[in-house]
């Protein structure tokens, strides 16, 4: 008996172990804050977005009464601990209110682009992935 017991806990370890060291990997490979969309991905969300979204959402992202704002604090608000995965989704199927879905997949990626953009995280070398997965594990956080 005390042996199972040892055995169940040298288990329980490993798994703790294990969800620590995968936990600490995707923070520091895909931190928000490393750089996740590039420039020019900004740039061509930028132009989707004066074509599709300012009507809606103003010129300068802030909407009005019956549009929510796109940054700063009213976005921190709604998307802090949320992941670019499901921003993405969100506009994908929900975006522009009158046709979702409507846009190429491409240009949702480079609409979340623009907004990282708007909202002050930093660009890098690459463009935002296009794997589902990976960008499940970015998370909308404040500076560290
Ligand atoms: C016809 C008006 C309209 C257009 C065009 C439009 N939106 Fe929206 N959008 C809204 C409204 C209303 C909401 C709030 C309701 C909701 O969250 O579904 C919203 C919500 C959002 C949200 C979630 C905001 C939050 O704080 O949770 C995002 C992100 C967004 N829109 C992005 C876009 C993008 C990108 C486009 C262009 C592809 C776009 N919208 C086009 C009206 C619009």
């Amino acid at each position: 008996m005390a042996v199972g017991l040892n055995k169940a806990i040298v288990t329980l370890c490993a798994i703790g172990a294990l969800a620590v060291s995968s936990l600490s990997s995707g923070q520091s490979d895909s931190s928000i804050w490393d750089g996740v969309y590039s420039e020019e991905q900004a740039k061509r969300g930028a132009i989707t977005f004066a074509e599709v979204c300012t009507a809606c959402h103003g010129e300068d992202l802030r909407g009005d009464s019956n549009t929510p704002s796109l940054v700063g604090v009213s976005f921190m608000f709604l998307w802090e601990q949320r992941s670019l995965a499901e921003l993405f989704v969100k506009m994908q199927t929900e975006m522009p209110t009158s046709n979702p879905g409507s846009l190429p997949d491409d240009s949702y990626r480079d609409l979340v682009a623009y907004l990282l953009k708007m909202n002050r995280f930093p660009s890098g070398a690459d463009d935002l992935s296009a794997d589902p997965e990976k960008i499940g594990r970015i998370f909308i956080v404040p500076q560290p």
